[in-house]
């Protein structure tokens, strides 16, 4: 597992813990809230992941080297603490009695920092709600900036975090050759997310082409979507986009209830999906849903990411592409690349290696 490495002179500045003000010297409440502040772990914003994705060999192709270059040049170099020793400071301060502070609501705001401090250190799962902006490009040249608010996880809604597939999928839609987005074409520019978790790839898609796009996911993850499609209505709006957020469950293919309550009835000319095989199932359900939903055209598209964790990732992508050649549809373009997920990084700070599997589909 990778620890983020400093990228240039302007890489963050990192402190021991010694260099944060000891107990006991007495420090006041004000001391040791600015220390816990500069302990807080980060959501990652995978900026750094950008720019060690540019490096060569790295198997992410060139496109996204310009963003990441501007990533860095963006980058402000920021106070952190190392990770060696935060666990057992924290746990000191939470155990002192805080005498010599001279209120109560002074000692009380401390050991509740601390603590916070101390369950974001379990990993992403002990973290509260959070929001990330993230970076996608619409071109060579410019990108937006995407908004994406993370409940508070629990372990069997993965849909409301945001994973690493979705980002390098996001990234990449610029570059794809999916005819029926063309601007050139007269075509409805009409695109299905499937399994849209927070809607990164969907929005992205409806920034990138200017293009409606229809994000979908279970009922539960319904209400977190929509509210991030509603947040970042104006990004879209202004790239001539349009986003709504509905329900499609795979296991009942047909029917797609948008939250306004009306219904999909037309096929559409490109789905999207990333990080959808995590079960036995998955594979069958998700072609299922492909072949209803993907219109039946010579320049349809399916374009999908998937990250390739371990063996039984292996199997599924196996089942998935077995499925997918058995329901007509075909590999036009396909390729690897590293990403980095922060989910279950158990100290808080690093980011887990991933590598993602991306691939577009047609008729054959
Ligand atoms: C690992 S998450 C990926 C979310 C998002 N695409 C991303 O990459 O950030 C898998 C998503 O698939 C959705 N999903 C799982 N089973 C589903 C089903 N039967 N029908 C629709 N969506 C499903 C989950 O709710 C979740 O949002």
């Amino acid at each position: 597992m990778p620890s983020r490495q400093p990228l240039s002179e302007d890489a963050d500045q990192l402190l021991h813990v010694f260099d944060l003000p000891q107990l006991y010297s007495k420090p006041s409440a004000a001391a040791l809230l600015s220390a816990l502040t500069l302990a807080t772990s980060q959501p990652p914003s995978w900026d750094v992941s950008d720019a060690e994705d540019s490096r060569p060999g790295s198997g992410t192709s060139t496109p996204s080297s310009l963003h990441a270059q501007r990533r860095i040049l963006r980058k402000k170099p920021v106070q952190r603490v190392d990770p060696e020793g935060l666990t057992a400071y924290l746990t000191r301060i939470i155990g002192s009695d805080l005498q010599w502070l001279p209120t109560e609501e002074q000692k009380e705001e401390v050991w509740e920092t601390a603590s916070l401090r101390l369950s974001e250190r379990s990993g992403r799962t002990g973290m509260g709600a959070m929001s990330r902006s993230l970076y996608i490009p619409v071109s060579e040249d410019d990108e937006v900036e995407i908004v994406l608010h993370e409940p508070a996880l629990t372990s069997d809604n993965l849909g409301f975090k945001t994973w690493v597939s979705s980002y390098l999928l996001a990234k990449r839609l610029h570059t794809l050759e999916l005819p029926a987005l063309s601007r050139k074409n007269n075509l409805a520019m009409r695109v299905l997310e499937l399994g849209s978790g927070t809607g990164l790839v969907g929005m992205a898609a409806a920034a990138v082409f200017g293009a409606s796009v229809t994000l979908t996911d279970l009922p539960d993850i319904q209400g977190n979507l929509k509210r991030n499609v509603d947040a970042n209505s104006d990004v879209i709006m202004r790239s001539g986009g349009t986003a709504y957020s509905g329900v499609l469950d795979w296991r009942n293919p047909d029917v797609i209830t948008l939250s306004e309550g009306l219904h999909e009835l037309e096929k559409f000319p490109v789905i999207l999906a990333a990080d959808s095989l995590y079960s036995d199932e998955h594979p069958q359900l998700l072609v299922q849903t492909i072949d209803t939903w993907l219109a039946k055209d010579a320049n349809a598209r399916l374009a999908v990411e998937l990250p390739l964790r371990d063996e039984y990732a292996a199997k599924l992508h196996q089942g998935f592409r077995e499925t997918m050649s058995t329901a007509g549809l075909y590999i036009l373009e396909q390729d690897k690349e590293t990403g980095y997920d922060d989910w279950d990084s158990g100290d808080g700070d690093s980011l887990q290696q991933v590598q993602c599997w991306w691939s577009v589909w047609g008729w054959k």
